[in-house]
């Protein structure tokens, strides 16, 4: 049963990531359940290495693993922040990595097989601007024995301007599986 869980970053909240990810999403089977996180609206703690003494999910991150239990689909959905991925999602990463030695918890087990993908968009229109993050998250995936789904890229500046990047909105009406 494929569900898909929508990570979003932007530090605004109808930003052009989140656009073009809807109307990636609008096009999902409707029997396909979404759920949507805001990351930078919650109240995400700090990351601390303990390892190996690694800790399991503790406040808001309890939710957001949840709903990461729940989906076989995790996309980040991110702005390009100076070539890289927005301060939430590089947090909820880093704590992954405490995950993996948290007792109990299976991290890895129950990562496997799950597929990441990335919605983002950026101001820059040179196409290899976004390669950083694209590649640190594919790696992260395959480190993972994740599938990697792919990367749908939109242009903008202002919130909305990606909804006049014609290529971006073409794309994003096949880019999930129908
Ligand atoms: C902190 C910050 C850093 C940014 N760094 C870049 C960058 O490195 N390259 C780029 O093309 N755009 C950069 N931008 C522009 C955003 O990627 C662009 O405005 C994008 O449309 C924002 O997406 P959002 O509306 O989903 O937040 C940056 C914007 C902010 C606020």
């Amino acid at each position: 049963m494929t569900r898909f869980l929508f990570l979003c970053s932007s530090a605004r909240p109808k930003g052009n990531a989140r656009l073009l990810a809807e109307r990636a999403a609008s096009v999902l089977p409707a029997q396909v359940p979404q759920d949507w996180i805001d990351l930078a609206s919650l109240a995400l703690p700090a990351f601390h290495d303990r390892r190996p003494a690694g800790t399991g999910p503790e406040g808001a991150l309890t939710e957001v693993w949840q709903a990461m239990l729940a989906a076989t689909d995790l996309v980040f959905v991110a702005p390009v922040y100076w070539y890289a991925l927005p301060a939430p999602a590089k947090l909820l990463l880093d704590h992954w990595s405490g995950w993996l030695d948290a007792p109990d918890m299976a991290f890895a087990a129950r990562m496997r097989g799950k597929r990441m993908w990335l919605v983002t968009a950026r101001a820059d229109p040179d196409p290899t601007v976004t390669d950083p993050m694209e590649a640190m998250l594919q790696r992260s995936a395959t480190w993972l024995g994740m599938e990697w789904g792919g990367a749908l890229h939109g242009i903008g500046d202002a919130a909305g301007d990606v909804l006049t990047d014609a290529q971006a909105l073409s794309r994003a009406a096949t880019f999930f599986p129908r």
